[in-house]
């Protein structure tokens, strides 16, 4: 079982990556009630720190803490001391003084959500840093694959896109891999990381080798705040290379399902067809984030066992 930080999947084994993906499954039923609270963390403080934009990752552990009846405090950089030069660890140690039980932490530099872990008392979860890790996006990645396909270990997982800067491809490679899965990875050379074989993937210049007979393709966002623009001579050219849509699509299984951690650069990584419509499952993404990161601010902040049915009431 996981306890203390969650910084990343590379530190998970499988046995706490089925773990956080089973005490998911229960929190995804308070979200189809009408009234969607449950007393589970009444009482328990959450902090999101989010140094770096979002949409999905923030509001989601937000909705997540409220459906728990957690006490939520949504930290704004822009209206803080760190507009009067406090530092990053020093606004962390600030706020770890008033005794939440757990922080959330987004940063555009990697390692930040680690070394506030290192000077914290309340557990952290990262929430994505930089181009390092993104845990409970692969987290709802994870679980998202498995309620359509009943199973991970034995599927193959493609990847295509700036595997160089995501944190959400190198999480969901540490985490497929761990579940059993075949994980290809498919980009144009220059978004390709030095030591991509090392990880355990197949990585494929070939979009259409990449695809053969993939059961998940999983898009990713071009960052062009990472300056991933300049790995590839146009976007145009790259999204006639590397952007799924229906055609190429062909060349993976009948069944395949197409996903993204959004947000999505339309008609770049993806056709405007398969952003919307089937087989995409990006919504049942989304809606998986919020049973997510019920599950980790439940195992994390509250109880280190299964939530009984009374907590669920
Ligand atoms: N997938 C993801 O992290 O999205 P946000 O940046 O909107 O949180």
């Amino acid at each position: 079982m996981i306890g203390g930080d969650l910084i990343g999947i590379e530190n998970l084994d499988r046995e706490d990556i089925e773990a956080i993906l089973d005490t998911a499954e229960k929190m995804r039923e308070v979200g189809t009630r009408v009234v969607k609270k449950v007393p589970t963390l009444r009482g328990r403080t959450v902090v999101n720190l989010f140094f770096e934009a979002s949409t999905r990752t923030r509001a989601s552990f937000e909705i997540a803490g409220k459906r728990l009846s957690a006490d939520v405090v949504n930290f704004s950089p822009m209206t803080s001391s760190l507009k009067k030069s406090e530092s990053i660890l020093d606004t962390a140690r600030t706020l770890d003084a008033m005794d939440p039980d757990l922080v959330v932490v987004r940063h555009a530099v990697a390692g930040v959500p680690k070394r506030i872990a290192d000077v914290l008392t309340a557990p952290v979860v990262n929430a994505g840093d930089g181009a390092h890790e993104h845990p409970t996006q692969a987290l709802l990645d994870m679980l998202t694959v498995r309620q359509v396909k009943d199973r991970i270990d034995g599927l193959t997982v493609t990847i295509v896109g700036d595997i160089l800067h995501s944190r959400v491809a190198r999480s969901n490679i540490y985490g497929f891999l761990k579940m059993g899965a075949e994980v290809r990875i498919a980009a144009p050379p220059p978004m390709i990381p030095r030591n991509a074989e090392t990880l355990g993937v197949k990585v494929f210049t070939s979009l259409r080798e990449a695809l053969s007979g993939a059961d998940v393709v999983m898009a990713l966002r071009i960052q062009n705040e990472r300056l991933a623009s300049s790995c590839v001579p146009s976007i145009r050219e790259y999204s006639a290379t590397f952007g799924i849509d229906r055609a190429k699509l062909h060349y993976a299984k009948d069944d395949v399902i197409v996903m993204h951690p959004g947000p999505v650069n339309r008609g770049v990584e993806l056709s405007h067809e398969l952003t919307d419509d089937p087989p995409s499952v990006i919504l049942d993404q989304v809606r998986n984030g919020v049973a997510i990161r019920m599950a980790v601010l439940y195992l994390l902040a509250g109880r280190r066992s299964e939530p009984s049915r009374g907590e669920l009431q």
